[in-house]
């Protein structure tokens, strides 16, 4: 804020912008570096230049270290707080550190080195973030996949990142039920062509699981023998430009795609949003209500708020239902948060439960600033009732795993700009966010087009995908020359508010999680009795967007398709994963098509949403609309 109470944030990105090697070599210096950068920007490394090329760093000392050394060893670094497994432990910065040198140890036992990858499979446990932060000290690169994932997912990233490493759990909790992890860890190396060396698997005491000889090892032994036997792993200098995670997110195919980060432009970038963006200080206590598997987690349940000095809340359980739909403000009244990060979708759950907010009285939030919202677009009526409730401001923002950052934010440190519903607010520092024409064209104010970022991206994107620089070019650069694509649709308003409306791409978000509905369609299509099929996100009042699959059987088929759809809907979760949440198959008689071929997946999904929609001109046959019609009668 200037002192004439106006934001900061017009000079501050118009600076940015101009002089981004100062702009950013200034927010650099908030890291300790064993080697500064020897340039802060160099355009001829990479795919379109690294940041800090030259610098060497680790980024656990800045998480860690350098907190305990500076007076910070008795803060609560970590607090988990679980009521699936109905406890709360707090970690101080010194304790926490304590952890992770001897996890890291462990690891480099198993002689995990420099660049080496470590797949985490784990569910939302405190041994999960020493696990993170473990790998980064030893400067190896971890991948978490997210735990509602099936084996064959865990398989595709085992053979991708191919880990020397993986670290997972006996099981994690969900509600009503415990998810086994160690048949989906088995399963996944079975159907992995790269073999892990070793596994270091964690009991849980909500149900233990069987070790397979000469492959897995019992966590709490190795950590128990370790810190027993005095091994603590030193902090190892890593290249500024050297990878500190994959982290795999969905692509067009059923194929994802490994987002690297890098160790320095993360730092300076996550580090410079936790107080301009977040408004939060070192020593406060900041809540990300995402999971350790999603970028959201990455970035702001581990290292934002660590790299920060602040203490973090990891939260095991969901808006509603964990008892009930006061868990969220339970949470941030008794440990004190003054922010909170989360998804719409989590508070359209709560609204469903608790329309006029009776459980928020219940809890004494003064300390509360600030709701930040993400992940899927914040619908109004959600933002509205949330700012009503809770009488703080609600901050919708705009983000991708890609990005692992913000890139269209209300900068909260920087000084408020008015909130407008249904728009993420300004740039952030650095993004230079363009909407254009097809031709790659500015368009004008209040123009839908796509929305692309001008090259080069800011600290903290990623520089390319693991191991694939041409599908990096060709799925981000190509399309639009000296921009990056961010495969979502949109426009800006006159005071350059930036609107996200949807997807230009297959991709949908449910519940916050993003998902490939062309991925889901291989899945479809694998089942013997399938000749066709097509699947779409339809409209869902808490998630936002649930999958929707409809299918042409093989002529000659004779049993029932009620008895196929159930199948199918197996398949999905078995392949794919819960979390993907596909729960609609349809059978139809035919797909509607255009004269040339193609589905009409727009047409199709406006009438399952009950939009309204017009008959398409290049439809080859117009009674294949009303067909679908028919069949969602009573599905949707
Ligand atoms: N391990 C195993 N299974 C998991 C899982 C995990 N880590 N996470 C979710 N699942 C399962 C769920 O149990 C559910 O299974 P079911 O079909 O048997 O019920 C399925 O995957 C879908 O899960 P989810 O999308 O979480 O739906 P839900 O109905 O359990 O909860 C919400 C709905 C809205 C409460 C929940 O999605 C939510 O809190 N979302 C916020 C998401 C978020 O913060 N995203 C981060 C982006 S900012
Ligand atoms: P993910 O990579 O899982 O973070 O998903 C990124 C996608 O989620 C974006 O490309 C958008 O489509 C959507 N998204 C995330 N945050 C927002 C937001 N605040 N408003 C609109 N869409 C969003």
């Amino acid at each position: 804020m200037n002192a004439d109470g106006k934001s900061r944030y017009q000079e501050v990105h118009a600076r940015s912008l101009a002089d981004p090697e100062g702009f950013w070599a200034d927010a650099a210096k908030e890291i300790d570096w064993i080697e500064p950068p020897k340039t802060i920007f160099d355009p001829s490394q990479g795919i379109y230049g690294r940041w800090f090329a030259g610098g060497v760093v680790n980024t656990c000392y800045n998480a860690l270290d350098r907190h305990v050394e500076r007076g910070r060893a008795d803060q609560v670094a970590l607090i988990h707080d679980s009521p699936l497994a109905g406890s709360v432990t707090k970690l101080t910065y010194a304790e926490l550190l304590h952890e992770v040198q001897a996890l890291g140890a462990v690891m480099q036992d198993f002689g995990v080195a420099k660049g080496d990858r470590v797949i985490l499979y784990m569910p939302m446990v405190p041994e999960a973030v020493v696990a993170m932060l473990a790998c980064a000290r030893i400067g190896a690169v971890h991948s978490v996949v997210f735990g509602g994932f099936a084996a064959k997912e865990l398989a595709t990233r085992i053979d991708d990142a191919q880990p020397k490493l993986i670290l997972s759990a006996s099981c994690g909790i969900e509600p009503g039920r415990i998810v086994q992890y160690k048949p989906l860890l088995d399963e996944a190396i079975k159907l992995a062509g790269s073999k892990p060396k070793a596994c270091i698997v964690l009991q849980r005491p909500q149900l233990t699981c069987d070790m397979t000889p000469g492959r897995d090892y019992d966590w709490a032994s190795l950590r128990r023998k370790a810190i027993n036997d005095g091994k603590k792993a030193a902090c190892v200098p890593v290249p500024a430009t050297d990878p500190l995670y994959i982290l795999y997110t969905s692509g067009t195919t059923g194929i994802p795609k490994g987002v690297v980060r890098d160790n320095g432009g993360h730092l300076v970038a996550i580090k410079w949003s936790m107080f301009n963006l977040y408004g939060v200080k070192p020593g406060e206590v900041w809540w990300c209500g995402s999971d350790i598997g999603w970028v959201v987690g990455h970035s702001y349940i581990v290292y934002g708020p660590l790299l920060h000095g602040a203490t973090t809340i990891m939260y095991e359980g969901k808006p509603v239902g964990t008892p009930d739909a006061g868990a969220f403000w339970r949470v941030i009244a008794e440990h004190k948060a003054v922010a909170f990060f989360t998804a719409p979708t989590a508070f359209r759950a709560i609204r469903k439960d608790d329309p006029e907010g009776k459980f928020i009285r219940k809890h004494d939030l003064s300390k509360f600033r600030t709701l930040f919202l993400a992940g899927e677009r914040a619908d109004p009526p959600t933002v509205e009732w949330a700012e009503q409730q809770l009488k703080v401001p609600v901050i919708d923002h705009w983000w991708q795993t890609e990005t692992g950052w913000c890139i269209a934010g209300n900068p909260v440190g920087l000084g408020m700009l008015p909130v407008k519903h249904g728009s993420p607010t300004v740039p952030m520092p650095g993004y230079q966010v363009d909407v254009v024409d097809e031709a790659a064209k500015p368009v004008g104010p209040n123009t839908m087009g796509s929305i692309v970022i001008k090259l080069p991206m800011p600290p903290g994107c990623l520089p390319t995908l693991w191991n694939q620089d041409e599908r990096f070019r060709e799925a981000y650069l190509s399309e639009f020359p000296g921009y990056y694509k961010t495969s979502d649709a949109g426009y800006k308003d006159e005071d350059g508010y930036v609107f996200v409306m949807g997807r230009t791409d297959d991709i949908i978000n449910v519940a916050g999680h993003r998902l490939s509905t062309g991925g889901m369609e291989e899945i479809l299509a694998s089942h013997p009795d399938v000749a066709e099929c097509a699947v779409l996100g339809v409209k869902d009042a808490i998630k936002g967007e649930v999958p929707c699959g409809f299918l042409v059987l093989k002529t000659g088929v004779k049993r029932a398709p009620a008895e196929i759809e159930k199948e199918i809907i197996a398949l999905v979760r078995d392949k794919l994963g819960p979390v993907a949440a596909f729960k609609l198959a349809i059978t139809v008689g035919r797909l509607p098509k255009t004269r040339s071929g193609k589905i009409l997946r727009g047409t199709i999904k406006k009438i399952a949403d009950g939009d309204s929609w017009t008959m398409p001109a290049t439809i080859e046959d117009p009674k294949a609309l009303d067909e679908i019609g028919e069949a969602l009668k009573g599905r949707v």
